[in-house]
């Protein structure tokens, strides 16, 4: 994804499952959002960037929500042509490490379904992100150069077969 992630962890006592529920993104939860946004990106999406993509039909947002329905967390995933992309997940600073990313990109998948394959970009000093991918079968599949606007690298990671979604074999060698 074409933002950076600032991953700090506020300490917590003690891991909690998560107590949200995941419904559509709306329009009218982009003030928090972008509020998260911020707060999450050293290059933040605008929420014109939100608006483009929730506008589309093959695009899954999803938001996380407590049991007092504050948004906590937002996920966006689209369509283009056979793969479906990870454009977007982050989890409030405050409520990070008690598994909501887990039920947010669960809940997506879901949706996407078993034998779509799912692409990402991230940066490859995000290692809380690569965990987190890891642990849903995301593989590195290779780099896309000068990638973000600080000139860094994206590392390509792919869940499922590439080649499903049209992608040559050799596009995907460079791990
Ligand atoms: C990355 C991010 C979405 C993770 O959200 P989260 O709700 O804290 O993630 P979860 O609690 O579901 O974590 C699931 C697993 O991911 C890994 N993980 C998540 N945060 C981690 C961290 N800070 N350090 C190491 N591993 C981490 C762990 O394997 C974790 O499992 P565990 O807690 O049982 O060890 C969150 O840190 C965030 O919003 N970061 C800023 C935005 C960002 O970087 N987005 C991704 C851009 S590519």
């Amino acid at each position: 994804m074409p933002n950076s992630g600032l991953n700090e962890t506020v300490e917590r006592p003690a891991p909690e499952p998560p107590a949200v529920r995941l419904r559509q993104l709306t329009y009218a939860d982009l003030p928090v959002v972008i509020s998260i946004e911020r707060r999450s990106f050293t290059s933040p999406w605008s929420p014109g960037m939100f608006v483009l993509e929730m506008s589309k039909r093959s695009t899954i947002s999803l938001a996380a929500v407590d049991a007092d329905d504050r948004l906590v967390a937002y996920a966006v995933f689209s369509r283009y042509d056979a793969a479906w992309h990870m454009m977007n997940v982050a989890v409030a600073p405050e409520q990070r490490r008690r598994g909501i990313a887990t039920a947010l990109i669960e809940g997506a998948l879901a949706r996407i379904g078993p034998d779509s394959p799912v692409t990402l970009e991230v940066r490859p000093s995000n290692g809380s992100a690569i965990a987190l991918y890891e642990t849903f079968g995301f593989r590195s599949s290779g780099y896309r150069k000068g990638y973000y606007a600080n000139g860094e690298d994206a590392m390509i990671m792919w869940r499922g077969d590439p080649a499903l979604a049209g992608v040559p074999a050799e596009a995907t060698a460079g791990t």
